[in-house]
């Protein structure tokens, strides 16, 4: 057997301490070292999950001879930053979303980053989750015939906190970009983007100048219609379903339940006796452990097949496109050729024989 990948993690804070977990324990990977300058918990975290070296100092991290690959779990700011010194580096990275906040801060790495000679894979976990990648395996073998409109629903258990929120960019680029990257996991293309947004009902989310509600509908290349709805709260739980709906049938990805036991009786003819999971760490745990193992994989084959950096930055351009849309009421259309591919896993292309794009834009 070979050896474990020696993984370095930026940042243990919520989603750090997942991939730290992940990296810990899966057969082809180790965790090496940890970065955070919060040092207390990035002791404590090599210390639950047998970390040897612990730094609170980038430097000291990236200088280290002894790692093969590099996981940045660190706030937004700092992406962009590591993921150029991993490039200089010669360190395959895989970095959480979003890459920058700023398209031009993107922008500006772009060209280094397509030259570069060793894998960015971008966390865009949800591509790995199994019910996921299933109906996206669906769609592509026909299951649903012509491929017309998918729909996200994508709702989160309750808004986060003020300081989060005033950091966030806002939900297109917080949160929708997650269901952006799904949208663009099933259809490359998109052409236009219009959005609907409320300050529906949390008072801090108006205070940090942000909408709490929103629905997005993108409209793609060959003519489908994607509509997303989101929401910061949601009173059962995080609300995570998908439908893909074509000439052929339709395919659903509903909500999981953490016990699949029903009870029956005079009040209840099919109900749960478990609530709905109440995070994206117990909803997406099998799929931010396959995101990585499949990055790990990647690594040793060299053919990283994760979502990409132009995965990355499409997903950012929709999400400014929503920003814009939501805010002077108009349709935002955007140029597919500057999204479409990208070197993350295909999405589905347009089925031989489909019509024009439908509709003119409005
Ligand atoms: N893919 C997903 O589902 C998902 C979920 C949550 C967060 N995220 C993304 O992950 C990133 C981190 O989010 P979070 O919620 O875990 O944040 P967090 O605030 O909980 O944790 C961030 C950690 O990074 C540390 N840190 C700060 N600067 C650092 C540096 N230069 N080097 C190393 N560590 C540093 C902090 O001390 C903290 O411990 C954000 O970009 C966020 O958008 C992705």
């Amino acid at each position: 057997m070979t050896n474990p990948l020696r993984i370095g993690l930026f940042g243990t804070g919520r989603i750090g301490q997942v991939h730290a977990a992940n990296a810990a324990s899966l057969p082809g990977t180790t965790l090496r070292w940890i970065c955070d300058p919060a040092l207390d918990r990035g002791r404590e975290t090599a210390e639950r999950y047998g970390c040897p070296g612990v730094t609170g100092s980038p430097e000291e991290l990236l200088a280290a001879g002894d790692l093969d690959a590099v996981v940045v779990a660190s706030p937004t700011p700092t992406h962009v930053g590591l993921i150029e010194a991993c490039i200089d580096r010669g360190l395959p990275v895989l970095c959480e979303k979003p890459i920058h906040l700023d398209i031009r801060r993107v922008d500006a790495l772009r060209e280094k980053a397509r030259a570069a000679s060793t894998p960015i894979a971008i966390g865009f976990n949800r591509r790995f989750d199994p019910s996921i990648a299933d109906l996206h395996r669906t769609v592509r073998e026909g299951g649903v015939g012509r491929l017309e409109q998918l729909t996200i629903v994508s709702r989160d258990p309750e808004p986060p906190g003020a300081a989060y929120l005033a950091a966030s960019g806002g939900i297109f680029r917080d949160m929708t970009i997650h269901d952006l990257d799904v949208a663009r996991f099933f259809i490359p293309e998109i052409v236009e983007v219009t959005a609907r947004a409320e300050q529906s009902f949390s008072p801090e989310v108006a205070a940090a100048n942000d909408y709490d509600t929103a629905t997005v509908v993108l409209r793609g290349a060959g003519g489908e219609i994607v509509t997303i709805v989101n929401s910061r709260h949601c009173s059962y739980g995080y609300d995570q379903r998908l439908e893909a709906f074509g000439d052929a049938g339709a395919a659903r990805v509903e909500n999981l339940l953490p016990l699949t036991t029903r009870r029956f009786g005079a009040d209840a003819a099919e109900g749960t006796t478990a609530p709905y999971y109440s995070s994206f760490v117990d909803r997406y745990a099998e799929a931010y452990r396959a995101e990585l193992r499949e990055f790990a994989e990647g690594v040793r084959s060299g053919t990283v097949r994760n979502p990409g950096f132009e995965d990355g930055r499409a997903a950012l351009v929709l999400a400014d496109a929503a920003q814009e849309s939501a805010e002077s009421g108009v349709a935002v259309a955007v140029d597919p050729s500057g999204l479409a591919g990208g070197e993350g896993r295909e999405g589905l292309s347009a089925s031989a024989g489909r019509g024009a794009a439908a509709g003119p834009a409005s």
